[in-house]
């Protein structure tokens, strides 16, 4: 486990899931690039969580607010006073630095243009609760999702996608009446097991702390953090909390807007308290590939792969002549690649180099399944798939090809 970061973070530039931010001009801390296969594994699980959460769900609305907001959320919010670290400056005296990216809209640089990069997507959906109430209706319990980009002037970014100054999240405000706290937190508590579970992450590497007194977030009277193994060690993948109706009411105060609802069980007007599950992509992904690294041997040879779940994997199957030098393979295997990536997209072709060496690249990337056209595809349509993980073969007839994938959908 040691030294498995600098393997992730090496094979992450070789293939093309992670390059460091600004590279070429010596980088940027705190920010990276995600490359083709990095993009695909990240939309995959934004697209499975958004699937979980959102579609499969009638409580759970979608929202896509603006990064930039009113200055005046953040000093409702708390995030002007209380979003700070400690940090020790020259003269050695310790000072509370503010993390958030601050910028001015417009061409004023007075006081009154000043916006900040949001620290938090949070924030947009508790202004929009009003928006959501009086367009859907909705019944308690229901909620508000979102994915985007956060940012946080880190005093200290490290470990590749752990602290990040730009960073993703995906995140829930689930409202509540306030005597049902309890029920949805552990509903919510025990969907981010499964979700965690779902996306291939060995639950025996997840722990649950219960954050103390004192130590939670000025908005919380209840957190747990989801930490994971990681190999420089425990640190947070995930938090769940309850913020009461703390923002609710800090901004029906700021804001002067009545953002309470009509409960339509005791027709009494009520402000609705809050559960949070927050989830980090960027650290998601990192504990992914931090799960998938292998290195195993696989018929007398070392090989290392990526044992991505199916559903993650930025690709699910590789096409492959088994020569390059027979026009007929070649035609047929085009043809095979053309009707497959109809029906799935997520697919690639490679006729570079011996049989062995083009499964060792897809094992690499993690991709599920390997398809060879051989000499009998063409006497009888029938192809090899091999499993990534085992290593194994099976003859498969061409037509059904497609059934073999019928865990995307
Ligand atoms: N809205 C609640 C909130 O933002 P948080 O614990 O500060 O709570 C939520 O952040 C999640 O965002 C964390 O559990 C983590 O996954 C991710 N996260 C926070 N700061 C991060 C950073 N600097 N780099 C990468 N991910 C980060």
């Amino acid at each position: 486990m040691e030294n498995s970061m600098e393997k992730i973070i090496s094979l992450s530039k070789r293939r093309g899931f992670v390059y460091q931010g600004s590279e070429i001009y010596g980088g940027l801390a705190g920010t990276y690039d995600y490359g083709p296969l990095g993009t695909a594994l990240k939309n995959n699980l934004k697209d499975l969580w958004w699937r979980k959460f959102v579609l499969e769900r009638d409580d759970i609305y979608g929202l896509d607010a603006a990064i930039l907001m009113n200055q005046d959320v953040w000093k409702a919010s708390g995030h002007t006073k209380g979003f700070a670290d400690p940090l020790v400056d020259q003269s050695g005296k310790t000072r509370q630095f503010n993390m958030m990216f601050q910028t001015h809209v417009g061409a004023s640089e007075e006081d009154s243009a000043v916006s900040y990069l949001r620290p938090e997507t949070a924030q947009g959906m508790f202004v929009n609760f009003k928006n959501i109430v009086d367009s859907f209706h909705p019944k308690l319990p229901f909620g508000l999702a979102q994915v985007g980009k956060a940012f946080r002037n880190e005093i200290a970014p490290r470990d590749f996608l752990f602290r990040l100054r730009e960073l993703e999240q995906l995140e829930i405000e689930y409202f509540v009446r306030e005597k049902d706290w309890e029920k949805s937190f552990e509903e919510f508590r025990k969907l981010m097991s499964q979700w965690i579970e779902e996306i291939g992450i060995n639950p025996k590497h997840v722990h649950e702390l219960e954050v103390p007194d004192g130590e939670r977030a000025h908005y919380s009277k209840r957190t747990i953090d989801f930490e994971f193994d990681y190999p420089f060690g425990r640190k947070e993948l995930y938090g769940l909390a309850y913020r009461t109706d703390f923002d609710l009411k800090a901004h029906a105060l700021a804001s002067n807007t009545d953002l309470s609802y009509v409960d339509e069980e005791t027709k009494e007007k009520i402000v609705p308290h809050c559960i949070e599950p927050s989830f980090g992509l960027d650290r998601t992904v990192l504990a992914v590939l931090l799960e998938a690294y292998t290195e195993d041997e696989l018929a007398g040879e070392k090989r290392t792969f990526l044992r991505f779940s199916p559903a993650v994997a930025p690709i699910k199957a590789a096409v492959f002549p088994l020569l390059k030098n027979k026009p007929d393979l070649i035609k047929k295997a085009e043809t095979v690649y053309k009707n497959l990536k109809k029906e799935i997209p997520e697919i690639t072709f490679d006729d570079n180099g011996n049989i062995g060496k083009r499964y060792r690249r897809q094992d690499e990337i993690g991709t599920p399944y390997c398809i060879t056209i051989d000499f009998e595809t063409l006497e009888n349509d029938s192809v090899t798939l091999r499993d990534r993980d085992s290593g194994k073969q099976e003859r498969v007839k061409i037509s059904e090809l497609t059934s073999k994938f019928d865990f995307l959908r």
